[in-house]
């Protein structure tokens, strides 16, 4: 297809060109009411494809696929280490097809082709993480204190069939760090991708049968928020949601879960803050905060859109990240040298050329330099706003995109620095720079939020969980954590009757 960008290798093309099916009961089948809808090319806007649009109808037959595996069959009956040695069949499949995987992650979402290649390789890694984990996870024995002899214990039971609805920002990630730990805490899946990108999801189904997971264990539905989503939130078939997205689009999850008040684990928006004291190794921490705005083109939950800079060096930060922002270059994911791709959708663009537009209306400076509109794509630049407070939609609301706002702070008195990292209705993470390690310390422990990276920007190991306080979600991804929210705990007593 004349759509397709020349640099794609001939395995990726063919399978964007193939036709594309829903993942039910281990065989690619068409979507009961035979719609499909396209996937564009974010870097051209140009469409690339057309995929199967599973509907409710859909959501139900892939719902009975997982209830059946998980009741009966070669999954319920596997033992922990086959299903460790799946995972990580699973894992050197991804690794083996990281190119073409790479490329399709490009074409679907629009980054940059070496910081796909580079996501490639920690997916693999969380698979293997995840597979470590199945054979270790245990209950306890109980010491009792009722009248009689007893025997107690307790054990992890997976949790059942789970939907999970994931975003377009990392689209294999997502789909990896949602899945891995169900897999390997036993449970069975309907994964449903977003709608602006779910080619990845598709050709990872197709990893996951050559792994040779069992028929029903993972399916794939792609298909629209409103429809297919909102379909598996409110399936009573359902044991669990696992949501990754907006706080908005959180809460209808969460409403949808009561019927039958279905488990929920969400990881929603974030208004990160980043802090720079004046000890900080400015060498550091001005790329580092210009990358935990940029990366992605921002298009990250835990991005750091708040910049708060100590007085004694903000102008000199702000202008040096401004003018780190401005020596990105931003172009299409699959040409070499790029730091920078579109947005996923002209919806996003225009969404976040809105926010930087209604930031200079409230009197915002805008201190990055302006550059030519990129033609097709749906670029923005990075763009640095001083001048900001937090009064602004900018400051108080998620954007998405790599506009960062700076603001000063002027004592180091901690609790008035916690507070304005605290002034959000959000609690994903926070970024702190300075040399002063207690300083640090007494920081992070101030701040309301799932994570806290000092002198580091974002720190993506699998066994460091991952989640937010507040309104950034419930429960926590990657590490033990993420899987004992797969589980449920059962605590058995045996009466042993008279010594
Ligand atoms: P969204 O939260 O609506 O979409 C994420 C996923 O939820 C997609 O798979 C979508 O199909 C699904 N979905 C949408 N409505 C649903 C419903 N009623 N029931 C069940 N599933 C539903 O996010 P959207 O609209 O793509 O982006 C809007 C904003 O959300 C972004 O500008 C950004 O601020 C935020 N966002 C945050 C993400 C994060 O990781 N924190 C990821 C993606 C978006
Ligand atoms: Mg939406």
């Amino acid at each position: 297809m004349s759509n397709l960008h020349p640099q794609l290798s001939q395995t990726a093309a063919q399978f964007i060109q193939r036709e594309h099916r829903l993942l039910i009961d281990g065989r690619w089948v068409a979507p009961s009411a035979g719609k499909q809808f396209d996937v564009e090319d974010p870097g051209t806007g140009r469409l690339i494809a057309r995929v199967a649009e599973g509907q409710a109808a859909d959501i139900d037959l892939a719902v009975a696929a997982a209830r059946r595996a998980f009741e009966a069959g070669d999954w319920a009956r596997c033992k922990p280490a086959d299903r460790t040695r799946l995972l990580l069949r699973l894992a050197d499949l991804i690794e083996q097809h990281g190119d073409e995987l790479a490329e399709l992650e490009v074409m679907d979402n629009g980054k940059p082709l070496a910081f796909a290649r580079r996501g490639i390789t920690g997916t693999a890694e969380m698979v293997r993480y995840m597979a470590g984990w199945v054979t270790k996870l245990t209950g306890e024995a109980v010491p009792l204190s009722m009248p009689g002899t007893w025997h107690a214990y307790t054990v992890r039971e997976p949790v059942g069939v789970v939907g999970q609805i994931i975003p377009w920002n990392f689209p294999l990630s997502m789909a990896i760090w949602k899945l891995a730990p169900a897999l390997a805490a036993g449970c069975t899946v309907v994964l449903k991708p977003a709608e602006q990108t779910p080619l990845n999801a598709l050709r990872l189904g197709e990893l996951i049968m050559e792994a040779g997971f069992p028929a029903g264990v993972v399916n794939i539905v792609t298909g629209f928020g409103g429809d297919a989503g909102a379909a598996l939130a409110a399936h009573p078939g359902v044991d669990k949601v696992a949501f990754t997205g907006s706080t908005a689009t959180g809460k209808r999850i969460v409403q949808a879960a009561l019927g039958n008040l279905k488990k929920v684990t969400l990881e929603l928006g974030g208004k990160s803050p980043v802090f720079i004291f004046p000890d900080a190794d400015l060498a550091a921490a001005i790329p580092g905060a210009a990358n935990a705005i940029f990366f992605n083109s921002g298009q990250v939950c835990s991005a750091g859109s708040r910049l708060y800079v100590h007085r004694k060096v903000y102008d000199q930060v702000v202008a040096d990240i401004a003018a780190y922002g401005d020596r990105l270059q931003l172009g299409h994911g699959m040409e070499a040298g790029n730091d920078l791709g579109p947005l996923i959708s002209k919806v996003q663009m225009e969404r976040v050329q809105r926010y930087i537009e209604a930031g200079r209306e409230g009197g915002a400076t805008v201190v990055s330099s302006q550059r030519p509109a990129i033609e097709g794509g749906y670029f923005v630049p990075p763009t640095v706003l001083a001048d900001t407070d937090a009064r602004l939609s900018v400051v108080r609301e998620e954007i998405f995109g790599p506009v960062l706002c700076a603001m000063p702070f002027d004592d180091d008195d901690l609790a008035s620095v916690a507070a304005l990292a605290n002034d959000t209705e959000y609690g994903l993470f926070a970024g702190i720079w300075t040399q002063d390690i207690g300083k640090a310390h007494k920081l992070a422990k101030r701040i309301r939020a799932g994570s806290v990276s000092v002198n580091a920007h974002m720190v993506n190991d699998p066994a460091l969980p991952f989640g937010g306080f507040k309104q950034s979600g419930w429960g926590r991804e990657r590490g033990r954590e993420a899987l004992e929210l797969y589980s449920e705990l059962k605590s058995v007593a045996i009466n042993l009757g008279q010594d």
